[in-house]
């Protein structure tokens, strides 16, 4: 099997990216994203602190994570309920950043992620792909752009679907989750000291897929 770990901040494009390259490539897209996010929206219902460690592990032997790839891209189950489009909300967003900084909760997933990488050939995206989840991937990218670049797609991004935008706010936001996510202690957010950088601030998302595709290609 060939797996690719791609890591970077919240809204580097990572997603949109590396699922445009999977296809290109007839590999599976795997956002471990989504699957913190299921368990995020778990305690969230369960109406526990995020933040409260101990609560949180308490909560995890009652937790079913399942994920299925259909045409259209990852389905997250939680406990058989399809949670795909529950799990994008920013207050999901923020209780995740809280969730993912759990040691437990990243040793309850960590051998779910390496199972998919066994069964299939991968471009996994998360934090501690390149790190921890899969160090022995045959290509690690770090991939990443400027808080600024990153918060003005996303700006574009929400006007594009008709949503209203305030920069500054979600430039906060950006800056407040790359500061919690490389500051955790656990599998903080830093690139392999393998992996190839690649910064698209300056690129199209054609582009960045292009960039992508050829390093992958460069190995296979
Ligand atoms: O990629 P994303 O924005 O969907 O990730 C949501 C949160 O989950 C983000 O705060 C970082 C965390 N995360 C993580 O800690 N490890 C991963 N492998 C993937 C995401």
């Amino acid at each position: 099997m060939f797996a690719v770990a791609i890591d970077g901040p919240a809204g580097a494009g990572k997603s949109s990216v590396a699922k445009a390259a999977a296809q290109e490539l007839g590999f599976v897209y795997v956002d471990t994203g989504a699957i913190y996010r299921t368990i995020a929206l778990h305690v969230l219902r369960q109406g526990v602190d995020p933040h409260d460690a101990p609560a949180v592990e308490a909560l995890l032997p009652a937790i079913q994570v399942g994920l299925e790839y259909t045409p259209e891209g990852q389905v997250m189950r939680l406990n058989g309920e399809d949670v795909t489009s529950l799990i994008r909300t920013p207050e999901v967003s923020m209780a995740t950043s809280a969730c993912s900084a759990i040691p437990a909760v990243r040793a309850f997933l960590l051998q779910l992620q390496r199972d998919l990488a066994e069964k299939n050939n991968v471009l996994m995206d998360g934090r501690d792909i390149g790190t921890v989840v899969l160090p022995h991937a045959q290509l690690k990218v770090f991939l990443t752009a400027s808080a600024q670049e990153r918060a003005r797609r996303r700006v574009r991004q929400l006007e594009e679907s008709g949503q209203a935008a305030d920069y500054e706010a979600i430039l906060r936001d950006i800056q407040q989750r790359d500061y919690q996510d490389s500051h955790r202690e656990v599998a903080p957010l830093r690139p392999a000291e393998d992996a190839v950088l690649v910064d698209t601030s300056q690129d199209s998302f054609a582009r960045s897929v292009e960039r992508l595709v050829g390093l992958v290609r460069e190995r296979l």
